[in-house]
């Protein structure tokens, strides 16, 4: 198996770190427009194989797509990060351009990759990648749902003092401010959340998930990472190893939810064709009414991109 990281900045690093680390494919090519850089990462990890013992080679590039040729698996991580005051949306038009660009270049050399999507405004991004991959919408997904499900999974195990390993949680809607974490739909051990905490602290917890991200770049000054790229690491095992996962992930619907031509999280089973099967939970009116606010919100960024184009 062969994955490409596109981008070796934070995220785009740690996430070829934690593929190589937990033998996830044989071959990794991480690629970066910056000269060098890429080559100086992936030599970095490779040294660090005889030290943590695993065999996944990785290599480096600088802009050269040939050496990315016939990946199965592509991950994007290219564009500029957040600074403190700026939201997701922010990173539009830098982005977009870079996305663009980006996904051209590599359904150009991997014309069957499955393409996952992590460059911010994450919706959006999917949106611009999947536009111009003209790949099925199975196949052009982004990476948001693992990394908000994973903070709130951590938040919930600090809470009740018990292993994040077993809280189960799905959550719906967009990368930013309306993403909609669900407490219907959150266990811990086969039991449910709302039998064990009290509901203003497990509100506080939404909350402080929702902000997760702005959290990490008022502490840092630019985004998280390590986090991230774990999360698009298992996208990528789930793809690779057909594990058949069922996780939050953002992509196109067609009238699933009963929303048309919006990007946005939901649960699906990932395996070795990106999504299989969209799960359609059944929501009460006021997680509809959340998601119906979300939806609103990522496609005013879509229309800002179209005006943009
Ligand atoms: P970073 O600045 O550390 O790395 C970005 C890398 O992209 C840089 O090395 C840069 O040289 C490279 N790059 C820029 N243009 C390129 C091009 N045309 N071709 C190839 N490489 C190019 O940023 P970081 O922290 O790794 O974040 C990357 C992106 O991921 C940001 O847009 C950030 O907002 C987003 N992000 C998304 C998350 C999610 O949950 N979806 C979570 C964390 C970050
Ligand atoms: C995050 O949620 C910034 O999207 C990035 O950490």
């Amino acid at each position: 198996m062969k994955i490409t990281v596109v981008g070796a900045g934070n995220v785009g690093a740690t996430c070829a770190d934690v593929l190589a680390y937990r033998e996830i494919a044989n071959e990794i090519v991480l690629l970066d427009i910056k000269e060098g850089v890429a080559e100086g990462k992936a030599l970095d990890i490779w040294q660090k194989a005889p030290i943590d013992s695993y065999d996944s080679r990785t290599v480096g590039s600088t802009n050269d797509y040939t050496k990315t040729a016939k990946s199965d698996v592509v991950v994007i991580t290219s564009g500029i990060p957040r600074k403190p005051g700026m939201s997701r949306d922010d990173l539009i038009s830098t982005n977009a351009g870079i996305v663009k660009s980006v996904t051209e270049q590599v359904v150009a050399n991997s014309p069957n990759a499955v393409i996952i999507i992590v460059s911010n405004p994450l919706d959006v991004m999917t949106y611009v990648a999947h536009s111009v991959s003209k790949l099925s919408r199975n196949k052009v997904i982004g990476m948001a749902g693992i990394l908000d499900t994973a903070r709130y999974r951590a938040f919930l195990a600090e809470a009740l003092n018990v292993s994040p390993k077993d809280i189960q949680a799905m959550l719906l809607g967009g990368h930013g401010d309306t993403m909609v974490p669900l407490p219907r739909y959150t266990t811990v051990g086969g039991i449910p959340v709302t039998e064990l905490i009290e509901k203003d602290k497990l509100d506080a917890i939404v909350n402080r998930t929702i902000n997760g991200g702005g959290e990490l770049v008022k502490l840092m000054g630019t985004s998280a990472w390590y986090a991230p790229g774990s999360a698009a690491a298992q996208m990528v095992e789930a793809i690779v190893k057909d594990q058949k996962r069922v996780v939050p992930v953002c992509m196109s619907l067609e009238g699933e939810y009963g929303i048309k031509d919006c990007y946005l999280g939901v649960p699906v089973v990932l395996g070795k064709n990106g999504v299989e099967k969209i799960i359609e939970l059944k929501l009460d009116d006021a997680e509809r009414q959340l998601l119906e606010t979300s939806r609103q919100k990522v496609k005013e960024v879509m229309d800002a991109y179209d005006k943009m184009k």
